[in-house]
């Protein structure tokens, strides 16, 4: 009994009480998030995933600009339901060098998680430009200004610098070869080894069908690309963290 009537001793006292929930309430956070600190990494790594190519890059900014977002998601949640529509669930490895990550909290249309190789690149050209001439029913917007909106390569260095302030690993080489890249990428012809070392399982076609480069090569080299840099025939998740 003498437990309980100590008990009662500090349900009675509301300063003591207070007092001693507030030390229970910090040593149990420090205990949960001051390892946080000291830890590299909190996300397991996973064979395979890589920062995005100059191209890829920029076409994910175009998706971020035109607020695909606003209508899909990219994040595949681990059940039944979902992976058998989508394929395997989203590894957080996945999204990491992603500023900002796209999980969204909307899918007014499809998980685009793991869109990268389910379509082909004429049918995205098409898709983009009107979606209801491949999908009738579709409330999809068009968005045909992609195909003849010619892009640069002015500020690609730039936009990899910044992701590399904000943690992805990019190297100096990779900043320095980054127009080279950029351009690369969409014209099969151009000399793209280096490009493919620098960033293992890069696609490299002209993606838009068309000669110039425009913002739909770089929205398509991205959308290809979702998904795939992990080969989930060999993945088996660390079970140890
Ligand atoms: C108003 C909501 C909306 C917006 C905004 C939107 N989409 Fe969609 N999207 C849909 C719907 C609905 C579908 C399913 C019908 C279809 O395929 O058109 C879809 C389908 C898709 C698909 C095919 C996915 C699959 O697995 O079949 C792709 C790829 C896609 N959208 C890309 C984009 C991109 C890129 C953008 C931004 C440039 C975008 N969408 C903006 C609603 C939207």
């Amino acid at each position: 009994m003498a437990i309980l009537d100590h008990h009662k001793k500090i349900e009675t006292n509301a300063t003591l009480l207070m007092v001693l929930s507030f030390l229970v309430v910090t040593v149990g956070g420090i205990v949960e998030i001051a390892p946080l600190f000291y830890l590299e990494n909190t996300i397991e790594e996973v064979d395979g995933v890589r920062p995005y190519s100059p191209l890829e890059l920029e076409g994910r900014n175009i998706y971020v600009r035109e607020g695909c977002y606003v209508c899909h998601s990219q994040m595949i949640r681990p059940m039944r339901d979902e992976v058998e529509r989508y394929g395997h669930y989203s590894l957080a490895a996945e999204s990491m060098y992603d500023h900002p990550f796209q999980w969204g909290s909307k899918r007014t249309g499809p998980d685009l998680a793991r869109v990268g190789g389910r379509y082909s690149d004429d049918w995205h050209v098409a898709h983009m430009e009107k979606p209801q001439d491949l999908v009738p029913e579709s409330i999809m917007p068009g968005y045909p200004h992609l195909a003849t909106t010619r892009i640069d390569d002015d500020q690609i260095e730039a936009v990899l610098v910044a992701n590399r302030r904000v943690g992805v690993p990019y190297t100096d080489e990779m900043i320095a070869a980054a127009k080279a890249d950029f351009r690369n990428q969409a014209d099969p012809d151009s000399d793209f080894d280096a490009l493919l070392e620098r960033y293992p399982g890069a696609q490299v076609r002209n993606f838009d069908g068309n000669p110039e480069l425009t913002e739909l090569d770089a929205l398509i080299a991205y959308l290809q690309m979702l998904g795939t840099l992990v080969d989930f025939s060999t993945f088996e998740p660390d079970a140890s963290r």
